[in-house]
């Protein structure tokens, strides 16, 4: 068997240019255009290219993205103090926090203060909270975008074994809701688990999200299984990879997401997504 990929790159920008239209069509009417505020906290470069990004894809569609660059030594009252201000913006839709904060800020503390409808990263407990209870509203970017990919190609999901490695909160664990209230059985593997093989082999479903590359061996896969691939690693010749053994895995899997290349540019086009759901202009988009 070869696995056929699943080109995140082509389904984003198509999804891309039908926010764009949306957003257009919405300006042609009178609307103003959904407002993104962008906060980055310190100097790690992995998330100034993350917001850079970000910020570029908001441009493109036409969300005005406001810029909020602070220094790591920020205390947590001033960030709280401005994520308040721009909870009562009107013309901010959305607050992206772009996570990891320095250590001596309270990551969860800082989340719980955004505006649970401007949350278009879907990390308010809120939010988990009613994709837990199977009435997703704003829904995280990334396990979002696997779910966009996952119904592009026809995936079914009930009776099916979903096997998700990495239990963080921004990725595994809302992957595991999402994968659940889809319908599938779900198994979440984590740093504790024992047999990280065992589980694998199960997978019908795989979603590896840690950040280890080769973690994953290629003969775990069972045949014919859809492998997403989350993670994105630096190695020391500058080129990136996931966590699966891409070539090989590549011989037994049905479908696969490269990466560069797969779940990677989703995690934007769903930020927009959810951006233009916080602006009100609920949008019905494809597939
Ligand atoms: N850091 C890594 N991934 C993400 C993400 O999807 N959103 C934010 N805000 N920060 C991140």
């Amino acid at each position: 068997m070869v696995a056929q990929c699943i080109d995140g790159k082509s389904i984003a920008a198509q999804l891309r240019s039908e926010i764009a239209a949306i957003i257009s069509s919405k300006c042609q009417q009178g609307y103003r255009p959904p407002g993104l505020a962008v906060i980055l906290v310190g100097n790690d470069p992995a998330s100034h290219i993350y917001v850079r990004n970000k910020r570029q894809a908001c441009a493109e569609v036409g969300v005005i993205s406001f810029y909020h660059v602070l220094p790591a030594s920020i205390s947590e009252t001033e960030l709280v103090t401005l994520i308040h201000m721009l909870n009562i913006d009107n013309s901010v839709d959305g607050v992206l926090l772009q996570l990891p904060l320095p250590s001596h800020l309270n990551t969860g503390t800082i989340i719980d203060s955004i505006n649970p409808a401007k949350d278009v990263d879907g990390f308010h407990p809120y939010n988990l909270g009613r994709l837990a209870q199977r009435r997703p509203a704003l829904r995280s970017c990334t396990p979002y975008g696997v779910m966009y990919l996952l119904d592009h190609i026809g995936q079914a999901y009930k009776g099916k074994h979903a096997v998700i490695v990495g239990a963080s909160n921004i990725v595994g664990r809302p992957m595991s809701l999402e994968l659940l209230l889809a319908g599938a059985t779900v198994t979440i593997c984590h740093r504790f688990t024992r047999n990280l093989a065992h589980y694998v082999q199960q997978a019908d479903i795989l979603v590896s999200a840690v950040g280890k590359p080769g973690l994953i061996k290629a003969e775990w896969i069972k045949p014919g299984a859809t492998v997403i691939d989350i993670g994105i690693n630096r190695l020391a010749d500058g080129t990136l990879t996931g966590d699966i053994e891409f070539e090989k895995a590549k011989t037994r899997a049905a479908w696969i997401t490269p990466v560069p290349g797969g779940v990677g540019p989703m995690t934007v086009a769903m930020l927009l997504k959810n951006t233009l759901i916080a602006a009100g202009y609920s949008p019905t988009l494809s597939p």
